[in-house]
Formats: C-alpha cells, sequence, structure tokens
C-alpha cells in the first residue's frame, strides 16, 4: 500500500492543543529506536546543505552505521533526487506505518514520496508545516537507527524549530552547511544564534566549496574568497569545487559517483569521522 498525504479537516483550538499533545507522544515512542538526531542546517540556501547531507548519510553508513534521512525542506524537497528514487514511494504497513524509501542502505522519507504526483507544489504555511514534519516522524517505522540527519529548510524557520524543540532529547547536535565569503559569516553567525537560543549543540561547520583544485597545475584556487568562521567553532572539513559532482548530481547520479575515488569523496569521509567524533566529545 502507498502511503499518501491527507489534510486532516479543520479543528478548534482547544481540540489542537489536544492533538498536538498526543502527536507529541506519538513522537516520542515513534523515535525511542533512533539513537541521535543531526540537524542539517545552513544560513542561506544553495550553499549544498542537501548534497551534504545526502552524501554524509552515504560516508556514515560506508562508517558501517545504520542512518536514515528525513527531508524536511518542504517547499524544495531534493533529497529524493540526490538519493536517485525520486520516482519511488514510501509504502505503509497495514497498521499504517511508513517504511522508509532505502538506497545502498540508507533510510529516506520526504513528502515527496508520499504525493500522487511529483509536480505538486506544497503551499503549505506554518502550523501546517509542523504538523507534517511531526506526522512523517510519528509514523515513521524508524526501526534502529543510530542516526537521523535531517535537511532543514535555509534560515532559521517553522521546521527547523519544530525539530530541534521536538526532538531535543534525541539531539546528537547539528552541523552547519555553508561557502566562504563575508555575506555568508554573516548569515552563519544568525544560525549559530539561533541554536545557542535554543539550547541546541553546534557540532561544528563544514565548509562546502571550500576551494578549486586545478587539474593541470594543483594549484588550489579559493574561488569564493576566504574562509572564516567564527574561532569557537568547530570546521569539520573543507569541501572542495567539484565539476566531476555536479554533473553526476544533476543525471541524480549521486550514489554512482560516491562509489568512485575523489578528493571530494576523501573530504566527506573525513566530514563524516569529525561528526562522530564530535559526537563521541559531547557524550
Ligand atoms: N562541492 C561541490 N562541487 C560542485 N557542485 C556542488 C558542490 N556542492 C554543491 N554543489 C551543487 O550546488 C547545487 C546546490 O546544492 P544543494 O545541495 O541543492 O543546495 P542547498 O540544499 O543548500 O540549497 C547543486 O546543483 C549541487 O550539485
Ligand atoms: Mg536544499
Amino acid at each position: 500500500m502507498k502511503f499518501r498525504l491527507s489534510s486532516g479537516p479543520l479543528v478548534d483550538a482547544g481540540r489542537a492543543a489536544k492533538i498536538m499533545e498526543e502527536l507529541l507522544k506519538k513522537v516520542r515512542e515513534s523515535t525511542s529506536g533512533i539513537r541521535q538526531v543531526i540537524p542539517v542546517m545552513s544560513g542561506k540556501g544553495g550553499v549544498g546543505k542537501s548534497l551534504m547531507t545526502a552524501s554524509l548519510a552515504l560516508a556514515l553508513r560506508e562508517l558501517g552505521k545504520n542512518v536514515a534521512i528525513l527531508d524536511a525542506d518542504l517547499h524544495g524537497p531534493s533529497i529524493p533526487w540526490l538519493m536517485g528514487v525520486v520516482n519511488d514511494s514510501m509504502r505503509a504497513t497495514k497498521e499504517g506505518r511508513i517504511l522508509p524509501v532505502m538506497a545502498d542502505g540508507v533510510g529516506i522519507v520526504s513528502v515527496d514520496l508520499a504525493l500522487e504526483r511529483k509536480d505538486t507544489p506544497l503551499a503549505w504555511r506554518g502550523p501546517i508545516k509542523t504538523r507534517a514534519i511531526l506526522d512523517l516522524l510519528s509514523l515513521t517505522d524508524w526501526g534502529q537507527t543510530e542516526y537521523l540527519l535531517v535537511d532543514l529548510p535555509p534560515g532559521t524557520g517553522d521546521e527547523a524549530l519544530t525539530i530541534l524543540r521536538y526532538l531535543k532529547p534525541r539531539l546528537g547536535g547539528a552541523v552547519l552547511v555553508t561557502i566562504p565569503g563575508g555575506l555568508v559569516k554573516h548569515v552563519v553567525q544568525k544560525a549559530i544564534n539561533f541554536l545557542r537560543i535554543i539550547g541546541a549543540p553546534l557540532l561544528g561547520v563544514v565548509i562546502n566549496m571550500a576551494y578549486f583544485r586545478c587539474p593541470v597545475c594543483g594549484t588550489r584556487h579559493e574561488i569564493f574568497g576566504e574562509v572564516s568562521v567564527p574561532t569557537n567553532v568547530k570546521v569539520l572539513a573543507e569541501i572542495p569545487i567539484d565539476p566531476e559532482l555536479a554533473k553526476h548530481v544533476s543525471r541524480g547520479e549521486l550514489r554512482k559517483y560516491f562509489r568512485l575515488e575523489s578528493a571530494w569523496k576523501r573530504a566527506v569521509i573525513d566530514a563524516a569521522s569529525e561528526i562522530l567524533k564530535a559526537l563521541e566529545k559531547q557524550a
């Protein structure tokens, strides 16, 4: 049976509060098999956050970990495309539990995998988005997931608040993805302050597109300028710009590229190892 989204009937505020309470209880029960949640955030869009989320999941899997991804970027879901499962659908058990779509051992949950038509845009506002994320969390059969990576939309909106607030007991720590440059530094500081206010730990920052290495002469070019993160924040890894990667991604072949040897892949594996170290230190 395919799992399909439905929008429930409208209810009054008192009833809504009760529904919410029940939902949170269900979320706590359903996520009890997840060891640690790792939200992947960015100050702004287009820095390669979704690609990094998918790649980190593949890297953690290669390091022998049990990993799943929750695609919480409801307006711009990219995880199914990146993981090469865009035409798949999540299935539901007889009891109505959602089964993640599996790709190379990584479980994937996304609203995009529950839509009848993939070109349907979700024009949802705050409370409905919160509800949708909590529904996905509470309905999914997560099994024994060691690490749940959550691809959040850029910035500090409803989706990030929902995940950080309601999954707080299971939060391992957030990973911030950024690119070099002045504007980015400004928005990264905002995201760092956001985490501090909420009281969520930050594992560190992944600097994506940190440099381009000339394939002819080997010179390192810093295309987007210098890397600058606040001194008290750990840099987990510097990831190169890789045109071959971009080609594979646009064909939906990230998993294929990940199987090949490259400087990009080594950097992603480094980032995943550093994340595991940071989680250990946190514990
Ligand atoms: N290190 C990299 N080298 C080459 N292309 C990259 C790299 N990181 C990301 N990209 C490309 O940048 C684009 C945006 O990435 P995406 O993960 O969708 O960003 P975000 O989720 O932050 O909006 C994608 O087309 C992706 O292939
Ligand atoms: Mg994205």
